[in-house]
């Protein structure tokens, strides 16, 4: 059997075996610590002293910093903070083995003896889930957040409203609900060249008790929920419900693209929007709230009268300045609750954002070093190579995405630290995260299939804040952590390609370079990428 001290993933900073094993059953130390420790081994029995089991305490360290001792009598998890006990019972977890994922085993097990000590280089590790496009429900995302900390992540970025769908209850305006909440049909065919319709209506949306079970859940894990309101573009679903609050869209949206359906950036909006976000606070306790800002659609507001008269009054000459006005008065409104927002980057392009505002940068290394450069905390989601959604790889048999392909090496070469950029443009990094739209994600089983093992790599990358060393990754891939996977029930790609039933055979879902981003078209759009001013222009398939 392979040293379970080599397969762990993320890789530790340091980890060695040294023969024999500890086999426990009970857990000792400070009670917060114990609790912390049975919620992610199970019930445990407490032991009267540390001989012989596992004991847990609190020690010097950076931030989520953690060593693990295994020798034949007991085993000592010593963590910085809690963060860093959490991940000290990850690796543990990892070197008992696959049982350890298993429902319904005894809690405790057989661990080699050997030692680790760890330390991540950055603080924002995560992963974006994208509700909209399809809606998950909340047992996925508790799924989730259980594959996020296996792998020491600590942020669930939820994607939870875009054109296609608003998944946020509101009690205040129950039309949302009734309205915003689900589509008639959805595009299922290749959406640059043969765009179909199912027929089938989709919908769902979260009620404030579950987004709350869901980041509580998420916090006793030590995984902070970053809710996304995405506005002021993509904002058809919401337009559905209050058409008077915008331009461009009179339903919610049946297909793909960046759609015109963009909320008018008007006081009126603006008092809607910070009402929806004091509900959702309700549910959800984060230090982050995430507002889209992205492919914002400007075109139809200089010929709306109210838009118009709103430029007037606050001396707009460009509507790319309404843009940013929209967002820094909502972001002011978060801060009065003591709330960080979180921005793509066409919200730093226009202006949209305050000196705290967290830039999340999609559009490659330039414009995130240009945010960073201005003094904002960043977080690095180049779509080269942390977008999910895209293919696998150039096989025929891979189903149809929407873009790539972007591999697991390509995943694996992820730099969320550019080594040249400056030192102090190297400090604005928050860190990093994967993304998952999910335009061709429909269920549960194609989000394994889409996002593992890549976010494997991805959690290495942002673990080290560098790329992962790509032989290791697949090396340990193959003889330790995708028989963890298998156990904890992921349907991940396997390394070879899709299994048959993950194939896209030659229906609707098959393999189609023609419908996809390719990386040289993407290059090219990221280079001819304006200074400012209009932030996208529509091109919604929609018939
Ligand atoms: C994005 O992909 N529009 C953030």
């Amino acid at each position: 059997m392979t040293d379970p001290y080599r397969t762990l993933l993320p890789a530790p900073r340091h980890a060695a075996s040294a023969g024999g094993s500890f086999t426990f059953g009970s857990v000792h130390g400070d009670p917060a610590l114990v609790e912390a420790v049975q919620l992610l081994l199970g019930p445990l029995p407490v032991a009267a002293g540390p001989e012989g089991a596992l004991s847990v305490r609190l020690g010097a360290g950076g931030p989520e910093s953690y060593r693990l001792q295994v020798s034949p009598g007991g085993a000592e998890i010593v963590g910085a903070d809690l963060a860093g006990v959490r991940h000290a019972v990850q690796t543990l977890k990892q070197l008992i083995g696959p049982a350890a994922y298993r429902a319904g085993g005894r809690p405790g097990g057989v661990v080699p003896c050997g030692e680790v000590e760890d330390e991540p280089a950055l603080g924002w590790r995560g992963g974006m889930l994208d509700v909209a496009r399809h809606f998950l429900d909340k047992r996925t995302l508790l799924r989730y957040v259980d594959l996020l900390a296996m792998h020491r992540m600590n942020r669930l970025h939820l994607h939870l409203t875009d054109d296609q769908g608003w998944r946020i209850e509101s009690r205040k305006y129950p039309e949302i609900n009734a309205v915003a909440t689900h589509r008639r049909e959805t595009m299922v065919g290749r959406f640059r060249t043969e765009p179909t319709f199912d027929g089938t209506p989709h919908g769902g949306y979260y009620t404030l008790d579950d987004l709350a079970e869901v980041a509580a859940y998420a916090a006793q894990r030590g995984i902070t929920v970053v809710p996304e309101i995405d506005l002021p573009g993509h904002a058809s679903a919401l337009l559905a419900a209050f058409p008077e609050l915008g331009t461009g869209a009179d339903e919610v949206l049946r297909g793909w693209g960046i759609s015109a359906g963009v909320l008018k950036p008007i006081p009126a909006a603006v008092k809607l929007v910070c009402e929806l976000i004091d509900e959702l606070l309700t549910a959800i306790d984060t230090p982050y709230v995430h507002l889209g800002g992205d492919e914002c659609v400007t075109t139809d507001w200089p010929g709306d009268p109210e838009v118009a008269a709103h430029m007037a009054a606050i001396g707009a000459e460009q509507p790319g300045e309404l843009h940013g006005w929209f967002l820094r008065e909502v972001g002011g409104h978060l801060a009065e609750r003591g709330k960080r927002m979180v921005v793509w980057d066409e919200a730093f392009q226009t202006g949209g954002v305050l000196p705290d505002t967290i830039v999340m940068c999609w559009r490659g290394d330039a414009i995130s070093r240009q945010a960073a450069a201005a003094g904002h905390d960043v977080v690095r989601a180049p779509v080269y190579p942390t977008y999910l959604d895209y293919d696998q790889s150039d096989l025929p048999e891979e189903p149809l995405s929407i873009g790539g392909p972007i591999t697991l090496e390509d995943s694996a070469s992820f730099a969320p630290l550019p080594e040249s950029w400056t030192d102090q443009e190297r400090a604005k990094v928050l860190g990093g995260q994967f993304q998952a739209w999910s335009e061709y994600i429909p269920h549960e089983r194609h989000l394994d299939y889409m996002v593992f093992p890549r976010a494997c790599a991805i959690a290495e990358a942002v673990w080290y804040g560098a790329p992962a060393d790509y032989p290791s990754l697949v090396e340990r891939l193959r003889e330790g952590h995708l028989a963890r996977l298998d156990a904890a029930g992921c349907a991940y790609r396997p390394l070879e390609g899709p299994l048959p039933w993950q194939a896209g055979g030659t229906g609707r879902r098959a393999h189609a370079p023609g419908n996809r981003t390719t990386k040289e078209r993407w290059l090219e759009w990221v280079a001819r990428l304006p200074d400012s001013g209009v932030v996208a222009k529509a091109t919604t398939h929609e018939s």
